[in-house]
C-alpha cells in the first residue's frame, strides 16, 4: 500500500515553502536549523514561482545537522558485517609489504656479502639472494591479488548497502522533509557522495594503508641498518608531516565546498527539467541559463582551487624529499670513502629513501580522496540521522475490527490545532466527528485550510495540539501499514509510475487479479479509454504518457483508490481535471466508490458536493457552516450564496 492512492505524497500545488520539521537524532547538534528551501517542487506546474525560482542556497541547506560521531558510527555499522574479511585484508597487506620491503635489504646483502663471496668463488650467497628475490616477488604479487579481490568485494557490498539505506531512508522520511530537501540533493547524496566513498574504498584506502605500513617498515629497517640514515629519515618526516597537515586542513574546506557545488548544479538541473513545462510557458530559459552558468562556474572555480592545493602540496613535498636524498647521498658517499659505511648499506639506504618519498605525492591525492569521502560520508550520515517528522510508534496500537456490514470507520478531530512551522496557525482549534460511512464535502475559499485538514487526516503531518482519531485510535499510535490501509488520499495530480496501466491501478492492492483491476476500472468509467490504448491494460504509461490526459490520469487514480478499498477515503480536488461529461460519469462512479466508507471530499466544483451527506464550509481554519447540502442551499448562508453563483455560472 502506498502513501496515497495517487502513488506519491501529494504536492503542494500552492508552492509553499514548508519549514524543517524533521528532527535531528540528537538534540546537541551544532546547527539545528537549515536554511529554508528556496525552490519549488517540480510539480508546481502553472505556478509562476516554479519557473522563476531563484538559485538555491544549497551550501546552507547542505549543512544538515550531523550528530557528532555519526560518520564514524555509520562507517562502523557498514563494515560490521565484513569484519572477518577486513581482518584478512589487513593480514594480506602486512605480509605483502614485508615481501616488498625486503628488496633493498637483498641488494645490500648482495653488494656487501654475495659479491665478495662470488669473488672468492662461492656462488651460494648470490643464488640464495636471487631465489629470495623471486620468492618475494611471487609472494607480494599473490598477496596483492588476494587483498585487491577481498577489498573489492567488501567495498562493493558496503556501497550496495549504503545506496539501499539512502533510498529506503529517503522514502521513509515524511512529506515535510521532501518539501524542503529537494530530490536533486537526494540524488547527489546517492550518486556523487556514494561515488566518492567508492573511490576511497577501492583506490585510496588501500594506498593510504600501504603508505602508512611502508613508512613504518622502512623507518624501522633504516634505523636498524644505520642509525644515521634512520635519524635523517625521521628528521625529514617533520616538515613533511607539517605539509600534509596543512594540505589536509585546506583541502577539507575546498572538498566540502566542491561536493556542495556539485549538488547545486544537480539541483538546478533536475529542478529545471522537472518543471520544463512552466519553464517554457513562462520563458524562463534565459534566466535559468544565467543561473545555471553561475552555478556551473562556481563548481569549476572550486575544482580549480582543489587542483591548486594539490599542486602546492606536490611541489613543496618533492622539494623536501629531493633535498633530503641529495644530502644523504653526499654524506653517505663521504662515509663510504672514509670506510665508515658499507657500499651495500648506502645503496639500500638510498633505495629505501626513494621508496619512502615516492608515495608522498600520491599521498596527497589519496588524502584528497579521503577528505572528499569524509565530507560525503558526513553528509550521508547527516541525512541518515534525520528522523521522520511523523515517526512510527514503537508499539503500534491495533484498530478495532470492522463489524460485518458496518461501513467505514469513524473519524474524529479532537481539539486539533495546527501550524506549519513557517507560518501562523492554520487550524486554530478544530473539532469534528465524521460518523462511519458518511460522505462529507468540504468547501471554502482558497487557503481556508481544506488541504491541511486532509493532510492531517492522512497523517502527512501531526497536529501541534490535540488528536486525530480513527475509530477512537490516535493516528500517531497506528503503524504506517495500518494507517495506509485504512486511509487513502487521492489528490489532484495522479502520479503514474513507469509500468503498465494495470500495474498503476494495482498499486492500490498489488495482489489484485486482472479481473479485479478491470472491475475497478469499469466502476470508475476508465475501462473504455484504457481498452482504446494500443495495448489496452498492458500499455506502458511512460511510453504512452503523452496520450494519457490529466483527466484520464485522475481516473486511474480513482481506480487505484477503489481497488485499495480503504475505510476512509480523502479526495482533494480529485475531479478537477475532468471535463463536465467526465465529471458526471465520475460522479456516478463516485457514488459507488464512496459507498461503504467514510469520505472527506474537497471540491471546488459544487456539482461534486451534491452527492455528500453533509457539507462543511471552512473559512480561516474554522467550520462556519455545517449541514446537509439541500438544507444549506435552501438557507441564506455562505454556501447558499456560493451555490447560487455557481448555478448562474453554469447556466
Ligand atoms: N506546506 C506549507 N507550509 C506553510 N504554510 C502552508 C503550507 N501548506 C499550506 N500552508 C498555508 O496554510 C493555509 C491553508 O492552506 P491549505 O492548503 O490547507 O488551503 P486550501 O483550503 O486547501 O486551499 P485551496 O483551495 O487553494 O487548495 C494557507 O494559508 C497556506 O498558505
Ligand atoms: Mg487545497
Amino acid at each position: 500500500m502506498t502513501t496515497t492512492a495517487t502513488g506519491l505524497p501529494p504536492d503542494d500545488p500552492e508552492g509553499h515553502r514548508p519549514p524543517q520539521q524533521q528532527q535531528p537524532a540528537t538534540p546537541h547538534s551544532p546547527k539545528t536549523e537549515a536554511a529554508p528551501e528556496t525552490e519549488s517542487s517540480p510539480e508546481t506546474e502553472g505556478a509562476p514561482e516554479a519557473a522563476a525560482s531563484p538559485a538555491t542556497d544549497a551550501l546552507a541547506d547542505d549543512l544538515l545537522p550531523t550528530p557528532k560521531g555519526a560518520s564514524r558510527t555509520l562507517l562502523a555499522s557498514l563494515l560490521a558485517p565484513h569484519r572477518r574479511r577486513v581482518r584478512w585484508v589487513a593480514v594480506a597487506l602486512l605480509l605483502q609489504q614485508a615481501a616488498v620491503q625486503a628488496g633493498p635489504l637483498l641488494v645490500a646483502y648482495a653488494l656487501d656479502s654475495a659479491v665478495p663471496a662470488l669473488r672468492a668463488g662461492d656462488h651460494g650467497p648470490l643464488i640464495a639472494v636471487a631465489v629470495a628475490a623471486v620468492l618475494c616477488a611471487v609472494a607480494s604479487g599473490g598477496l596483492q591479488f588476494g587483498f585487491i579481490q577481498l577489498s573489492a568485494r567488501v567495498s562493493q557490498d558496503v556501497l550496495l548497502d549504503l545506496r539501499g539505506r539512502i533510498f529506503r531512508h529517503a522514502q521513509a522520511l515524511s512529506l515535510d522533509f521532501h518539501e524542503r530537501y529537494t530530490s536533486g540533493r537526494l540524488i547527489s547524496r546517492a550518486t556523487t557522495d556514494v561515488e566518492s566513498l567508492r573511490e576511497l574504498l577501492e583506490e585510496g584506502l588501500q594506498e593510504l594503508i600501504t603508505v602508512a605500513l611502508s613508512t613504518l617498515y622502512i623507518t624501522a629497517t633504516l634505523i636498524w641498518l644505520d642509525w644515521g640514515f634512520g635519524a635523517a629519515a625521521l628528521v625529514s618526516a617533520g616538515p613533511l608531516a607539517l605539509l600534509v597537515r596543512s594540505f589536509r586542513h585546506r583541502s577539507h574546506r575546498v572538498y566540502s565546498a566542491k561536493s556542495t557545488a556539485m549538488a547545486r548544479v544537480i539541483v538546478k538541473f533536475t529542478e529545471t527539467l522537472g518543471g520544463i513545462r512552466p519553464v517554457q510557458a513562462f520563458r524562463r530559459e534565459r534566466p535559468n541559463d544565467a543561473a545555471f552558468a553561475r552555478l556551473n562556474h562556481q563548481h569549476a572555480r572550486i575544482n580549480g582551487a582543489t587542483s591548486l592545493e594539490m599542486a602546492r602540496y606536490v611541489v613543496s613535498s618533492r622539494l623536501v624529499a629531493n633535498t633530503t636524498v641529495a644530502a644523504l647521498v653526499l654524506w653517505g658517499a663521504y662515509r663510504v670513502a672514509t670506510g665508515g659505511l658499507a657500499l651495500g648499506v648506502l645503496a639500500a639506504g638510498v633505495l629505501y629513501l626513494r621508496r619512502l618519498y615516492d608515495p608522498i605525492d600520491r599521498l596527497g591525492m589519496f588524502l584528497n580522496s579521503y577528505e572528499s569521502a569524509a565530507a560525503s560520508l558526513q553528509k550521508i550520515a547527516g541525512l541518515l540521522a534525520l528522523r521522520p517528522g511523523v515517526p512510527e510508534p514503537a508499539a503500534p496500537a491495533a484498530l478495532p475490527a470492522v463489524a460485518a456490514g458496518r461501513p467505514g470507520r469513524e473519524v474524529a478531530f479532537h481539539g486539533v490545532r495546527f501550524a506549519y512551522r513557517s507560518g501562523g496557525e492554520v487550524l486554530p482549534r478544530f473539532d469534528l466527528t465524521l460518523p462511519a460511512g458518511t460522505t462529507v464535502a468540504v468547501v471554502g475559499a482558497t487557503g481556508a485550510g481544506k488541504s491541511t485538514l486532509a493532510k492531517l487526516l492522512a497523517r502527512f503531518y501531526d497536529p501541534t495540539e490535540g488528536e486525530v482519531l480513527l475509530d477512537g485510535v490516535d493516528l500517531r499510535a497506528l503503524s504506517t501499514t495500518a494507517l495506509r490501509r485504512g486511509v487513502v488520499m487521492v489528490t489532484q495530480e495522479a502520479f503514474l509510475f513507469s509500468g503498465t496501466v494495470a500495474d498503476n491501478i494495482a498499486l492500490g492492492r498489488p495482489d489484485a487479479t486482472r479481473a479485479e483491476i478491470e472491475h475497478a476500472a469499469k466502476a470508475i468509467g476508465a475501462h473504455d479509454f484504457i481498452t482504446a490504448l494500443p495495448d489496452g491494460y498492458d500499455t506502458d504509461v511512460r511510453k504512452r504518457g503523452g496520450r494519457i490526459s490529466a483527466g484520464q490520469r485522475q481516473l486511474v487514480g480513482f481506480a487505484r483508490a477503489l481497488l485499495a478499498d480503504p475505510a476512509v477515503l480523502i479526495l482533494d480536488e480529485a475531479t478537477s481535471s475532468l471535463d463536465i461529461p467526465g465529471e458526471r460519469a465520475v460522479q456516478r462512479a463516485m457514488a459507488t466508490v464512496l459507498q461503504g466508507r467514510t469520505a472527506l471530499v474537497i471540491a471546488h466544483r459544487l456539482s461534486t458536493v451534491e452527492i455528500a451527506d453533509r457539507v462543511l464550509v471552512m473559512a480561516d481554519g474554522r467550520i462556519v457552516e455545517d449541514g446537509p447540502p439541500k438544507e444549506l442551499i435552501a438557507g441564506r448562508g455562505r454556501f447558499a450564496e456560493l451555490h447560487r453563483a455557481w448555478r448562474e455560472s453554469v447556466g
